[in-house]
């Protein structure tokens, strides 16, 4: 699976990519991520790709040219075009249905916004999937797109060493239940001991037991939905 991130920031993104899972997966060569600086499509000698927004206020906004062209070349690197996302806290919320969702693209693209958003006929033009990663606004869209990245690629067969890993997962099955709570050694820590069932080895018990766990965790932490 094939991710391009177009940045004024790439190197916040950098650091991530050379990490633990995702990093095993781009050795591996099942993902892979090319940082675009939005930058590079400025077309003064300043490299301006902000401005003042019309109408006053506070902030700047990222330039309709700049977002729009650089999206326009990015996608000619690749024969598929790919799936067209741009972060922004106006966007769609992103949760796992929206992630497996995503995970079917071979392609993503991925525009990270910065100062007080963009222009908006780079939606106009581009008619982007607009996404959020949640109801509170962080600095700028390259977290964002480290979430997406990080929550898609889990998907991507082959990432994950164990198969199993995700498929139990919290909000992995369908009824999006979160995940039983889990122990190791040793038994017994400070008077706080595993249930009795976990040690058991009566796995049918096991399995009913983490079922109703949980199906009580989610009732109880998730009332919301
Ligand atoms: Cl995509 N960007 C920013 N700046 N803040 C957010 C967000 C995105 N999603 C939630 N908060």
């Amino acid at each position: 699976m094939r991710f391009d991130v177009l940045t004024l920031f790439p190197e916040i993104v950098t650091g991530y990519l050379g990490q633990s899972l995702l990093k095993l997966a781009i050795d591996r060569d099942l993902v892979h991520v090319h940082l675009h600086n939005l930058r590079d499509w400025a077309r003064d000698k300043h490299q301006t790709v902000d401005d003042r927004p019309f109408g006053g206020g506070p902030g700047m906004v990222l330039k309709v040219a700049p977002v729009v062209e650089s999206v326009e070349a990015v996608r000619q690197l690749d024969a598929n075009p790919g799936h067209l996302i741009v972060l922004t806290p106006q966007g769609r919320r992103l949760d796992q249905e929206v992630v497996e969702e995503l995970a079917a693209y071979q392609r993503l693209i991925l525009v990270c916004g910065r100062y007080e958003g963009f222009d908006q006929r780079v939606v106009e033009l581009l008619e982007p999937d607009e996404l959020s990663i949640g109801d509170y606004v962080v600095n700028g869209g390259e977290v964002a797109a480290m979430v997406v990245i990080d929550a898609v690629m889990r998907l991507v067969p082959g990432v994950l060493g164990d198969p199993r890993s995700f498929a139990e997962d919290s909000l992995a099955d369908p009824r999006r239940m979160l995940k039983h709570a889990q122990y190791t050694r040793p038994r017994d820590y400070r008077g706080h001991k595993v249930p009795d069932v976990l040690i058991s080895g009566n796995h049918p018990e096991i399995a009913k037991w983490r079922e109703r766990e949980r199906r009580e965790r989610t009732r109880q932490r998730r009332k919301d939905t």
